[in-house]
C-alpha cells in the first residue's frame, strides 16, 4: 500500500451491516485545531449503529463514511494551532467518527490522554459509558446509603453494568433487566441484587413482585421502546425515569403528562455531551470514575475482543442482539 492510502472500513451508504466494505482511502490530515491518530483500539459503540442506518446524520450525513466515535492510539501529526506537545501521546477520543481506520483526525479539544495505571482495552473506551453512568447517579440518583432500589435496562449492555456496579457501592439496590437468561448469566458478575429476564413489558409483573410494598427509586432506561412509559408503573413516590437512548428502534408511546401527578414522579431525559458542555466539570468526574477503574472497583464491561476484519460481523451481531458488554476492537 502506498505511505498516502490506509486500510478503512467504509460504510458506503445509509443501510444494513451489507453496506460495510474494507477497502483503501487516503490517510487523513489533522486541519486547524485538529491531531491525527495511528488508531490502536476501537469500540462498537451504538451511535455506530445507529449513524451506518443512517440514524445519526448530526454525526454522519455524507457518504460513503467512515464510523467509529471511541478510538484510541498515538497522535503522529498535529494541525496549525495545536500543541506539539501532543505529538507521541496515547489519546481517546469520543466526539469525532471516524475510528474504523488506520488513522483518523479529530479536533484536539475532543480528545484526553489516556489514564495511566488502567488497561489500554479499557483506557480506549471506559469514557463515553462511565461518564454517562456516574452523571445520571449523581444527577437523579438516590443519595448515599438509602438502599433505595434503582432499575436498570440492559443490565447486560455497556452503560448497564457501569451503573449496576455504581449504584450498589453507592448503597442502592439494583434491579437488572435483560432479554434473554446467557445475558443475564453474564450480568450477575456485576452485583445486581435481582435480574429479570424479559422483553416487551414483561418484566413490569416480575419487577413489582421483587418490590412488594416498595417502588423503584430511579429507573434509567436506553431501549426507549413501546415499553417506556411502563417505567411509571414501578416508580415510588418522588421516583425518577431517566431516558438515554433508543436502543429498541422502537416507536414510543406518548406519555400522558397526568400519569406523572399521583405518585409525583419526574421524567428527564440526559444528554453527557450537553452536561459536560454545561457543566464544565469533565475533569473532576474523569478522576473519580478512574480511581475507581485503577483500584477495580469500577470494572468496565468488555465482553468482546475481536480483530479489526471481524467488525462487519459484529455490526450484524449488534443488530440480531446478540452482543453484550463493549466490543472492543484491536486494530493490529
Ligand atoms: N444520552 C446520552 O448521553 C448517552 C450516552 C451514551 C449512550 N447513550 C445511549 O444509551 C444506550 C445504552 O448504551 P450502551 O453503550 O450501554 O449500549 P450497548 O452496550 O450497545 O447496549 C445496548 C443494549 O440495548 C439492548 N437492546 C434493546 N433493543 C435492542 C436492539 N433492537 N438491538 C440491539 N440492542 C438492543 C440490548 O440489551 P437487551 O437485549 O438485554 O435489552 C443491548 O445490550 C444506547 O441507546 C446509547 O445510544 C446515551
Amino acid at each position: 500500500m502506498s505511505d498516502d492510502l490506509m486500510h478503512a472500513l467504509v460504510a458506503t451508504k445509509p443501510g444494513g451491516p451489507d453496506t460495510l466494505q474494507f477497502t483503501e482511502v487516503p490517510v487523513p490530515a489533522p486541519a486547524r485545531g485538529e491531531v491525527r491518530i495511528r488508531v490502536e483500539r476501537c469500540g462498537l459503540n451504538p451511535l455506530d449503529v445507529a449513524a451506518r442506518r443512517g440514524d445519526a446524520p448530526w454525526f454522519v450525513n455524507t457518504w460513503p463514511a467512515i464510523l467509529g466515535i471511541e478510538f484510541s492510539g498515538i497522535v503522529d501529526q498535529v494541525g496549525e494551532d495545536v500543541d506539539e506537545s501532543w505529538l507521541g501521546q496515547s489519546v481517546t477520543s469520543t466526539t469525532t467518527m471516524g475510528g474504523n481506520a488506520a488513522f483518523a483526525v479529530a479536533p484536539v479539544s475532543g480528545i484526553y490522554r489516556s489514564p495511566e495505571g488502567i488497561d489500554a482495552d479499557t483506557a480506549a473506551v471506559y469514557r463515553g459509558a462511565c461518564h454517562t453512568a456516574f452523571r445520571i447517579l449523581e444527577m437523579y440518583g438516590p443519595p448515599s446509603g438509602s438502599g433505595a432500589w434503582v432499575l436498570v435496562h440492559s443490565a447486560a449492555g455497556t452503560i448497564g453494568p457501569i451503573l449496576t456496579q455504581l449504584a450498589k457501592a453507592s448503597g442502592a439496590r439494583v434491579i437488572g433487566l435483560t432479554s434473554t437468561q446467557e445475558k443475564s448469566d453474564w450480568a450477575a458478575q456485576f452485583g445486581a441484587d435481582h435480574l429479570v429476564v424479559a422483553t416487551g413489558d414483561d418484566w413490569v409483573d416480575p419487577v413489582r413482585k421483587i418490590l412488594g410494598d416498595e417502588g423503584i427509586a430511579l429507573a434509567v432506561d436506553g431501549n426507549g421502546g413501546k415499553a417506556a412509559v411502563r417505567n411509571l408503573d414501578v416508580l415510588a413516590p418522588f421516583g425518577t425515569a431517566v431516558f438515554i437512548g433508543a436502543s429498541s428502534g422502537e416507536q414510543a408511546p406518548a406519555l400522558a403528562p397526568r400519569l406523572l401527578i399521583p405518585k409525583a414522579l419526574r421524567v428527564a431525559g440526559f444528554s453527557l455531551p450537553l452536561v459536560e458542555a454545561l457543566q464544565g466539570d469533565t475533569a473532576r468526574v474523569d478522576a473519580l470514575i478512574v480511581d475507581r477503574l485503577r483500584s477495580g472497583d469500577l470494572k468496565m464491561p468488555i465482553a468482546r475482543r475481536a480483530d479489526f476484519s471481524d467488525l462487519p460481523a459484529l455490526h450484524a451481531a449488534f443488530e440480531a442482539r446478540e452482543l453484550m458488554g463493549r466490543t472492543l476492537i484491536r486494530m493490529e
